[in-house]
């Protein structure tokens, strides 16, 4: 399940590394999109709809849409699929609009 190559953007891999997700530790790849690490381990659910409550995933995979917006160290409307990954991250689903650049609300 593990995203290695990509039409547009340059993909990279560095070291292995832990971040949180929903309470959970995770590892990927130190540069990877965090979405792509996401998906290696099997979350496909990135978002949920601001209006129905919809589950989102990977849409555009190249940071053009708001299908992948998550909420990382406590910044919500982060663009998983084009955010690099780091050790350490905290990661968590956002649930419809939040506040532009701000914490979740
Ligand atoms: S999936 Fe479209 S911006 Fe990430």
């Amino acid at each position: 399940m593990r995203i290695t190559e990509h039409p547009i953007l340059p993909l990279s891999r560095g070291r292995r590394v832990t971040f949180s997700f929903e309470g959970r530790t995770l590892e990927g790849y130190e540069g990877e999109p965090i979405a792509a690490a996401l998906h290696a381990a099997g979350v496909q659910v990135l978002h949920y709809s601001p209006v129905l409550h919809r589950p989102r995933g990977f849409f555009c995979a190249n940071g053009r849409c708001s299908s992948c917006f998550m909420v990382v160290n406590g910044r919500a409307n982060v663009r998983a699929c084009v955010e690099p990954l780091v050790l350490g991250m905290t990661v968590q689903v956002q649930h419809g609009r939040q506040r532009l650049g701000g914490a979740p609300g």
